[in-house]
């Protein structure tokens, strides 16, 4: 590549620089986006809305892949044979197991392109089963 002059020069490396520290502040460190974090508080009405309606309900829900695996419906979600959510006991509980699990059992799955779940949303929901997983 050649350069007219000096200033040409010094535009190139300055929207070079510029495009390679832009999108990255809208994402976490897994690439996934971060929109409705702030709204998302340690109840079950809130990591319905901003979790499982939002991240998992493509594959989760009556006729999906998971349809086995309940997400939305609180009394089938507590019910479920697999344990998914142990009140008071979230490291047992198969939903966080699923979503810090790496690899294969990783849910969202690794396939969907989805990325982990954030801290943050991890965090939360841990929070609400270690609280009683109440049907808030
Ligand atoms: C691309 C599809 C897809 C998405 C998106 C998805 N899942 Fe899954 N999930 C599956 C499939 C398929 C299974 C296995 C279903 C079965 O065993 O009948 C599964 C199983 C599970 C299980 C059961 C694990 C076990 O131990 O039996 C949990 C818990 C789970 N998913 C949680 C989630 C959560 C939480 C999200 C959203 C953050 C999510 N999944 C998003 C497809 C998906």
């Amino acid at each position: 590549m050649k350069f007219k002059s000096p200033s040409e020069f010094f535009l190139v490396l300055l929207v070079g620089a510029l495009s390679a520290c832009g999108p990255s502040h809208d994402k976490n460190s897994d690439g996934a986006l971060n929109l409705s974090q702030s709204n998302l508080e340690p109840t079950f009405t809130s990591i319905r809305k901003n979790v499982f309606e939002a991240k998992c309900t493509a594959c989760h829900v009556g006729g999906g892949a998971a349809e086995k695996v309940p997400l939305t419906d609180y009394a089938a979600l507590l019910a479920s044979p697999r344990e998914l959510v142990l009140p008071g006991n979230p490291a047992e509980s198969a939903i966080i197991l699923s979503i810090e699990a790496t690899g294969d059992s990783q849910m969202p799955p690794l396939s969907s392109g989805s990325g982990h779940l954030s801290d943050f949303e991890i965090s939360t929901i841990r929070s609400w089963i270690q609280d009683g997983a109440k049907d808030n």
